[in-house]
């Protein structure tokens, strides 16, 4: 039988993480955990409730009193707060746009960052975010820090956009993703950067199909 491992995905926005980590979890029956989502999902309670996104006990305060559940589906993951199904809602611009100054919070992250390790505790998962090869799951089996030119990455946003019917601008979208890359990257709490021991993998001219046989083939060496 195969190997019951953890498989750990990093990189920035719009590099293919959860639409090629959700294939490789449908591949091999493992459970997908979307991470980025329980950012979202704090930033947006919290904008909800009008809660400052600089005041990091304030935030602190309203994470503890606040029920964070991820379920699978065959979508992917759907995300709970306080048992309203967030999932799309947690997607829109305005929580995209202040969710990085959320996720540089140390507490906020130490919280969510035990949630993860709970998750992902009996193996067989495909994990996705910016700091789980670095901090959530150090002794993962296999690690891959995926990325891509930031061209693509906002070509495909923008694509993602028009297949929602949500107006953009590529410009403004390569902007958008540059100033996140940017704050996520030079954060002082769990900066986005590849451990030395991730397997690098450049996405730009792959096709997703591409990116998820690369990563499959890595599984199954170490499986
Ligand atoms: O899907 P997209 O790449 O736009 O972002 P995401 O994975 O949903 O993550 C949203 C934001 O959450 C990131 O820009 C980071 O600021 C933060 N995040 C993080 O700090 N650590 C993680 N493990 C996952 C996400
Ligand atoms: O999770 P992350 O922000 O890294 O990226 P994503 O949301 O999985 O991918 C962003 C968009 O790029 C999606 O619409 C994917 O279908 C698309 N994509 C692609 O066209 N080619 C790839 N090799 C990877 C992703």
């Amino acid at each position: 039988m195969a190997k019951q491992i953890q498989i750990a995905i990093d990189g920035p926005a719009g590099a293919g993480k959860s639409t090629i980590a959700k294939i490789v979890a449908e591949k091999l029956n493992f459970t997908y955990i979307d991470t980025g989502a329980m950012y979202r999902a704090v930033t947006h309670k919290a904008m909800q409730l009008g809660i400052q996104l600089d005041d990091s006990e304030a935030l602190e305060k309203m994470l503890h009193a606040t029920k964070i559940e991820l379920e699978p589906s065959i979508n992917g993951q759907l995300v709970y707060v306080d048992g309203v199904n967030v999932s799309e809602v947690i997607r829109s611009n305005e929580v995209t746009a202040n969710v990085s100054q959320v996720a540089a919070h140390a507490n906020i992250r130490e919280v969510l960052v035990a949630m993860q390790q709970q998750l992902a505790a009996d193996g067989a998962v495909v994990m996705d975010g910016r700091d789980i090869a670095t901090h959530v799951l150090t002794n993962a089996e296999l690690k891959v820090f995926m990325s891509a030119s930031v061209e693509e990455r906002a070509r495909r946003r923008y694509l993602d956009n028009e297949r929602r019917g949500i107006q953009s601008s590529i410009e403004r979208l390569q902007e958008e993703i540059a100033l996140r890359d940017k704050l996520d990257s030079e954060r002082e709490a769990s900066p986005l950067i590849q451990a030395a021991d991730a397997v690098y993998l450049d996405t730009t001219n792959l096709t997703i199909d591409e990116a998820a046989e690369a990563i499959l083939k890595l599984a199954y060496d170490v499986m």
